[in-house]
């Protein structure tokens, strides 16, 4: 009898086994806690830098320009002075607003800037090299955020970030490993002698010293914006521009200015969301997708089951098409927001989702019309002992940008211009086409998927989160916002587990290797869907407000080298 039951037993879990949906995270998972504060970011020196700032009485706006600074030093490859960004914050009275440090194209610029006389774009001149880069706006960022919220000294949040580079510090295997990847590109660019290539390859645990980033920081901490905008270094990017025929001027430099815009609002099952506005169409679509997915019971759906994977990859099929069609920069083209957010418009949209089939892409819409940006890029969050919050998501677009490395004065710019469509209806460097409300134009800024996002219950802070990954940025804010209100997952876990991708064109769901079940493979196959696998899609850090009022952090240390903090 013992023995029956033993087998009964035994088939009955293989049974289960055999019918498990999913391969998701086994082990619940908590990042770190913190009772009062927190900071997550790409790296763990940036990291450290801002949770120094918050213990020594610094509030999160002060903290986060630290980690801004700090991760220039550290993070070269995403982490800036010569890019952009954009900044999202909550203070504890329940105020929240943006500041869109985006790089703008510089006034010699034009429409057809990238093309040759027949009209065919030339390959890489919008990628690398001094004509791909858009005039920095991180510097000017920070000053705007420090004045209207900062409480310590703009020198004591940039010193951190000159010791860093003045003094060393060490490589992790992934810093290496990206620098030796791309020192092909950055010798064609900066020449044999470039200091950033070592002959024998980088290894972890080598250490290195920015000694001319060293000096121009120093430049802006004494000199505040001016050291960045006006002088020395913008003499040095001015020259650096005319020896390799890029199209920043001084006066370009000079007339930069970051802007204050009103953050994006929705619902999601009764919390609230706030995200980034246009020029980023990250807010846009992640309200869109939320709005689309809550007439599903998702939870009880399942996490990456095939039912929910349907569903995410149809939604964001029709999503990512609106995208592409309808979104730039406001200063320059007529965004239809109103109609965007609107739930009776979306609730159409998404009428045409079939249960078991998919759509395809081409029935959507009509033209092969998409843009993507490239997926080096880089978030952090930030959440302060009194309740305020930071979320910054900031890039040079490519790993280092366009490689021009500023003779003198020591960092990568961007190749932000990229970003824009080189010419609407052709495809860019990753074989996608842009649209008209993205051409470039003189001083316009190109569109952007990063979407820095906050989350309310309540009238109360419940999550930041935010993600670099080029257009799976608005993909992954998505899921892990599902993951923590519809399957209930800690922050950790939220961020740790699989995500999958689809954006329209191409027509394809792409999925993170081994997150999926082989047997939802096929069936979502079997519904025509097209997968592709991927190694892994963002780099998250998070922040949640747990309901014990804890504060537990969520970084991607299992995709890159990330890491949470808290006290
Ligand atoms: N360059 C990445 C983005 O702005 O989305």
């Amino acid at each position: 009898m013992k023995k029956i039951t033993i087998l009964l037993l035994t088939i009955f879990i293989l049974g289960c086994q055999t019918n498990q949906k999913t391969i998701q995270p086994k082990t619940p998972e908590t990042g770190p806690l913190g009772e009062s504060a927190m900071v997550s970011s790409a790296h763990p020196l940036a990291t450290k830098v801002g949770v120094e700032i918050l213990k020594n009485g610094g509030n999160a706006v002060d903290a986060a320009i630290a980690v801004q600074f700090a991760l220039a030093v550290v993070f070269p490859r995403a982490g800036n002075i010569g890019g952009g960004g954009f900044a999202l914050y909550r203070m504890n009275d329940g105020e929240f607003g943006s500041l869109d440090f985006r790089e703008k194209a510089p006034a010699g610029s034009g429409r057809d800037m990238y093309l040759d006389e027949n009209g065919d774009i030339i390959p890489n001149l919008s990628t690398r090299g001094h004509l791909a880069a858009g005039v920095p706006g991180s510097v000017d960022g920070m000053f705007q955020l420090h004045e209207r919220f900062g409480s310590k000294p703009m020198a004591d949040l940039i010193q951190p970030a000159i010791n860093l580079a003045y003094f060393g510090y060490v490589l992790t295997e992934d810093a290496a490993y990206q620098l030796n990847q791309k020192s092909e590109d950055l010798i064609a660019v900066n020449g044999e002698d470039f200091f950033l290539i070592n002959e024998g390859g980088w290894q972890a645990g080598d250490s290195i010293r920015y000694t001319e980033l060293a000096s121009t920081l120093t430049q802006i901490r004494d000199r505040g914006r001016d050291g960045f905008y006006d002088g020395i270094v913008a003499d040095q990017i001015a020259k650096e521009m005319q020896r390799g025929g890029g199209l920043i001027s001084k006066e370009d430099l000079l007339n930069y200015k970051a802007k204050w815009r009103d953050p994006i609002q929705g619902t999601y099952r009764n919390h609230k969301i706030i995200s980034m506005p246009p020029p980023s169409s990250g807010g846009v679509a992640v309200i869109q997708l939320l709005q689309g997915a809550e007439a599903y019971n998702i939870g009880s759906m399942g996490h990456n089951t095939k039912e929910t994977l349907h569903i995410k990859t149809e939604l964001e099929r029709r999503v990512y098409a609106d995208r592409a069609t309808h979104l730039g920069d406001p200063d320059f083209y007529d965004v239809p927001l109103q109609m965007l957010l609107d739930e009776k418009y979306n609730k159409d949209r998404f009428s045409t989702i079939k249960k078991n089939e998919k759509t395809d892409s081409q029935e959507i819409k009509e033209g092969a019309v998409d843009v993507i940006e490239s997926v080096e890029t880089t978030h952090f969050s930030v959440v302060d002992s009194e309740g305020n919050a930071v979320a910054i998501t900031t890039t040079l677009n490519s790993f280092f940008g366009c490689k021009v490395y500023v003779r003198g004065a020591g960092f990568f710019l961007n190749n932000e211009m990229d970003d824009f469509s080189s010419k609407p209806g052709v495809p860019n460097q990753f074989g996608l086409v842009g649209g008209e409300a993205n051409a470039i134009v003189p001083e316009k800024r190109m569109l952007s998927s990063m979407t820095p996002t906050m989350v309310e219950k309540d009238g109360k802070l419940k999550m930041v989160v935010g993600t670099p990954g080029g257009s799976t940025i608005i993909t992954s804010v998505f899921q892990v916002i599902m993951n923590v209100i519809d399957h209930g997952m800690s922050m950790q876990d939220a961020v740790n587990a699989k995500r999958i991708h689809s954006q329209w064109l191409p027509d394809r769901i792409l999925i993170e290797k081994d997150g999926v079940d082989q047997s939802i493979i096929e069936e979502l196959e079997g519904m025509r869907h097209v997968i592709e696998f991927r190694n892994s899609m963002g780099r998250m850090d998070c922040i949640l407000v747990r309901e014990d009022g804890k504060l537990e952090g969520g970084a991607d240390y299992t995709r890159g080298d990330n890491y949470a903090e808290g006290f």
